[in-house]
This record gives C-alpha cells, sequence and structure tokens, in this order.
C-alpha cells in the first residue's frame, strides 16, 4: 500500500477518520496537513493535536496549511462541529499547538518528491494545500499516485449540505478544487452520493461502549448528530470522512467510474457545483473517478470494529 498524507479540517468527522485509519494498523502515514475548513487553521490543528494524543500517536507529525480559501472568505461550520470543532468532547485535554515549521504544500512537494508514484493523499477539507503545492511545484501532478478527496455531490441535484447543489468542502475553496481537477492528477471523489448512506446512530456508538473511543465519539458527535436530526431528519453522525479512508483501505466499498467533472466557480447560486458530464456533453477526457454506490453497512461495520478492537 502507498504512502499517505491525511490532509484534515478537523472538525468532528475528521477526527473519526484519523482514528480510524491509525487504528486499521494498514495505512503508512506521513504526516497530517491541516487547512481552515469546518472551523479556523489553529483551531483544526489543536483538534488534530488532540486527537492524536488520545490514541497515543503524538509522534505523528502535524503539519500548518492555508488558514483561508485562495480567493473567498472562510465560512465556517460551528453549528455541525460545535464551538471548538469537535463537540467540545476533549476541553479537559489541555494542548499547546507544537505543530511542525513546515508549511502544509511544502510538506506535500518534498513527500511528493521523495516518493514519487508511492505517495497518495487522502484530503477531507478543502483543497486549498495541495491547490497551493501544485502552483508551486506542477511537477507533483506526475509524482502523487492518486489525490482520494471527500468532497462534492454528482447525482444528488438540490440535496447538498452548503447550498443546494454544493458540498462543504469543495465549497469551502471551489478554486481550490478546480485547479487539483484540473492538475492531471489521479482524482477519485467520494461525495456526499455516497457518503451521506454511512449514518453512524446511536444504536452504532452504543457498539463501543466500555471501549477506548466510546466516550469521545459519543461526546464529540452530539452536536453533528443534533444538527443533522434538525436540518435533515436523521438523528446520526454522517461517516463522510472515515468513508474517504475506507475507500483507500478497502477500494471494494464503493462502485466508481471515471467521468469529466468540473467545478463552478462562479454563479452566487451553485458556487462549488461539481459539474459530471454523465452523457460526456462536453466531449472532454474523464478527469474525476466519481462514485456511483457504497456497500454502507459493511463500512459502517468495519468501522465500528476497528475502534472496538483498538
Ligand atoms: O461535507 C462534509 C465535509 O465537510 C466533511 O469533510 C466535514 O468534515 C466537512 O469538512
Ligand atoms: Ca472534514
Amino acid at each position: 500500500m502507498s504512502k499517505i498524507i491525511l490532509d484534515v479540517d478537523t472538525g468532528v468527522d475528521d477526527a473519526l477518520a484519523i482514528i480510524y485509519g491509525i487504528e486499521s494498523k494498514k495505512i503508512d502515514l506521513l504526516g497530517i496537513t491541516t487547512v481552515s475548513g469546518n472551523v479556523p487553521l489553529h483551531m483544526t490543528e489543536r483538534n488534530t493535536r488532540k486527537v492524536l494524543r488520545l490514541i497515543g500517536r503524538e509522534d505523528i507529525k502535524v503539519y500548518p496549511g492555508a488558514d483561508r480559501p485562495l480567493i473567498r472568505e472562510p465560512e465556517y461550520e460551528f453549528r455541525v462541529h460545535g464551538t471548538d470543532g469537535i463537540g467540545n468532547a476533549l476541553d479537559d485535554m489541555k494542548i499547546e499547538n507544537q505543530t511542525e515549521e513546515q508549511f502544509a504544500a511544502d510538506f506535500i512537494i518534498e513527500q511528493a518528491k521523495k516518493y514519487k508514484g508511492d505517495l497518495t493523499l487522502i484530503m477531507v477539507g478543502p483543497v486549498t494545500n495541495l491547490a497551493l503545492a501544485l502552483r508551486k511545484e506542477p511537477k507533483i501532478a506526475d509524482w502523487i499516485n492518486e489525490v482520494i478527496i471527500m468532497g462534492g455531490l454528482v447525482s444528488m441535484a438540490g440535496k447538498g449540505n452548503k447550498l443546494p447543489n454544493s458540498e462543504f468542502n469543495i465549497f469551502a475553496d471551489a478554486e481550490a478544487a478546480s485547479i487539483v481537477f484540473h492538475s492531471g492528477i489521479e482524482v477519485t471523489l467520494v461525495s456526499l452520493d455516497v457518503t451521506l448512506q454511512t449514518y453512524m446512530k446511536l444504536e452504532h456508538i452504543e457498539k463501543l461502549k466500555g471501549t477506548k473511543y466510546y466516550d469521545f465519539v459519543l461526546n464529540s458527535t452530539k452536536v453533528f448528530r443534533a444538527f443533522s436530526e434538525k436540518q435533515y431528519g436523521t438523528n446520526g453522525c454522517a461517516l463522510h470522512d472515515p468513508l474517504t479512508i475506507g475507500y483507500f483501505l478497502d477500494p471494494s466499498y464503493i462502485e466508481t467510474k471515471k467521468y469529466f467533472v468540473d467545478v463552478e466557480t462562479v454563479s452566487p447560486l451553485n458556487y462549488g457545483q461539481t459539474i459530471c458530464d454523465f452523457r460526456n456533453l462536453w466531449k472532454k477526457e474523464p478527469n474525476v473517478n466519481i462514485c456511483l454506490n457504497v456497500d454502507a453497512e459493511r463500512f459502517i461495520d468495519d468501522f465500528i470494529e476497528t475502534l472496538k478492537q483498538a
């Protein structure tokens, strides 16, 4: 399996993805890069380091990235992730921000050069850091194996979570997503079309009772679950970011197919929309592997089992 850089905007489901990826014991994680997204950059850094302490893996280095999108103003999602970004579940844990000096985009370039053809990026926040890295060193498009991005929606017009046709990560920096989609890198987009089928509900969380992560999973997801119930009528935490890790661990969870996908960066109604040309009307070369369906139950079971065995 290739080496991994995980890019996060920790956030509740980012935290679950970090735990799941590390506890799977199947990923060779070179480092974690952080980006402004769900909450401001300094909070994503602090939250990521808190989660690494919870896991017992503070040896994993955290590299600070962009503290804002390329062009627009940040729009945070405290209503989903809580005032601190992880549902205030680790408020008692005091941690100083000792992130690495090296900027995330420079770390991505350095590692892509060092591990040409053997590096996969898993990105579960806005893709600002990769866009910056591509602008500084375009050759990384040939050096990076694949970038697996949690983002977008392609077959569910009107069911976005930021605008009717836009998903948060792509909406948060649509210009960055456009740069990445048109870079020539092998892109797989784990979109709301499949992640919204992976709701972790209380009945799943209860299976963790008495294990290392029960308290954190129950407490960190409280705000997220309540928001989902109010907004979408389902009391649960959609495992957006963990499924993105899951796809890397076992691609058989998701059926994918390559199409031409572009990103809306102008329209106020659809800013951040990921437009999939299923009928090839634009006659353009397919550039993104999109997700058609997911074995949600098997994935959720594996997610819970992995955390249970920790
Ligand atoms: O739309 C869901 C995505 O936006 C997830 O990655 C969540 O953490 C937020 O970043
Ligand atoms: Ca995220």
